[in-house]
């Protein structure tokens, strides 16, 4: 039997590219119903990603590329490029992948010398883009258990598996890996509120991955932790500065707080796509606030008073100095600062 076959997480496919459409697992409706939607368009594919249908930093770029290529397909015009890559590149602010993706894809495009050059041009991007982040994500699932080869017990935040990156994600993968090699006791996956990624999509995934789990409420982290209930939390990433600085799902910075209060690991995974070089500081990176109905509303109930005022930021930064190491494709940076990070720069 091959070591591909036998692996965890191998068969999650969130999305892919099959007769001219993008096919994607809506990810809202998971994981009571494995619902499958059909992007025909530029603006499908970045309305799939705005509702969080596609999420995750690595999968809403490997998307976005495709969104441009499926664009060209229909109407190859510079017009029709600028207009795909507009709405594509807007449709989220704060992982850089989004942006990047499309800016590839953009580029490749304009290399072509006809129209009909140009859609395909695109779509070998797109392609390409999406191979490359399914190799980081091997690559980053082996450095990562390397490093965690002691930690028997992983908090995780929010989803970062198949769901949210090619392959078997980032942070997730990590997990998986571990458990592949028979050193994973249990995995910790907190609800991550306001949309429940981690109690929907993570517990989906670490069910299909057979690997034993609990699920606790965000707020039981740092008491937990405390108790000594994780050896490591390990976390992706949306965009990372240069100096190191990590933006990641609201309620990360307070993980890092507790962790190191707690004096474990607090390890951060993600593809160098991730790392924004041209980002100095955390400060710098825009941070996506959402609907506030999103607070206001859980598992389809209200559970305040209709007319609250409610603040619903989706990222948060988590500074360097918290962060013990910085796994990647590349390697890992450890510790995490404006020179370890720059020493991971792809050629
Ligand atoms: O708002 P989401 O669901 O797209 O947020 C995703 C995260 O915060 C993940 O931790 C991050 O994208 C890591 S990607 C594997």
């Amino acid at each position: 039997m091959s070591t591909t076959t036998s692996r965890r997480g191998d068969s999650l496919l969130a999305l892919r590219f099959e007769a001219g459409a993008l096919r994607a697992i809506d990810q809202t409706a998971l994981p009571w119903e494995e619902r499958e939607l059909i992007l025909a368009s530029a603006e499908d594919v970045a309305e799939a990603i705005r509702r969080l249908s596609i999420r995750g930093a690595p999968l809403i770029g490997v998307a976005a590329g495709y969104g441009v290529a499926i664009a060209l397909a229909r109407d190859p015009s510079l017009k029709s490029l600028e207009l795909a890559c507009e709405v594509l590149a807007s449709a989220r602010p704060t992982a850089v992948n989004l942006s990047r993706s499309v800016q590839r894809v953009h580029t490749a495009s304009l290399r072509a010398h006809s129209d009909a050059d140009r859609a395909a041009a695109a779509l070998t991007e797109a392609r390409l883009i999406e191979t490359e982040e399914e190799a980081a994500s091997d690559a980053i699932a082996r450095h990562g258990a390397r490093l965690l080869g002691g930690a028997r017990r992983i908090l995780t935040h929010c989803n970062t598996g198949a769901l949210a990156a090619p392959g078997r994600g980032t942070a997730l993968a990590v997990v998986a890996e571990l458990a592949d090699r028979g050193t994973l006791e249990r995995a910790l996956a907190t609800e991550s509120r306001p949309l429940l990624q981690g109690a929907r999509l993570t517990v989906y995934e670490l069910s299909k991955l057979d690997i034993e789990h609990e699920l606790i409420v965000d707020s039981a982290a740092a008491g937990l932790l405390a108790k000594g209930a994780a050896d490591a939390v390990i976390v992706g990433c949306d965009r990372v500065a240069a100096n190191g600085d990590v933006a990641n799902k609201v309620g990360t910075y307070g993980l890092a707080l507790a962790a190191s209060a707690a004096d474990i690991p607090f390890v951060v995974a993600g593809p160098t796509s991730t790392i924004d070089y041209d980002c100095p500081a955390g400060a710098e990176i825009a941070i996506e606030e959402r609907d506030p109905d999103e607070v206001r509303f859980a598992g389809g109930g209200i559970v305040t008073l209709p007319h609250t005022s409610c603040r619903n930021p989706a990222f948060d930064v988590t500074p360097a100095k918290l962060v013990t190491a910085l796994v990647t494709e590349r390697g890992v940076a450890s510790p995490v600062d404006a020179c370890t990070v720059a020493a991971l720069r792809p050629g």
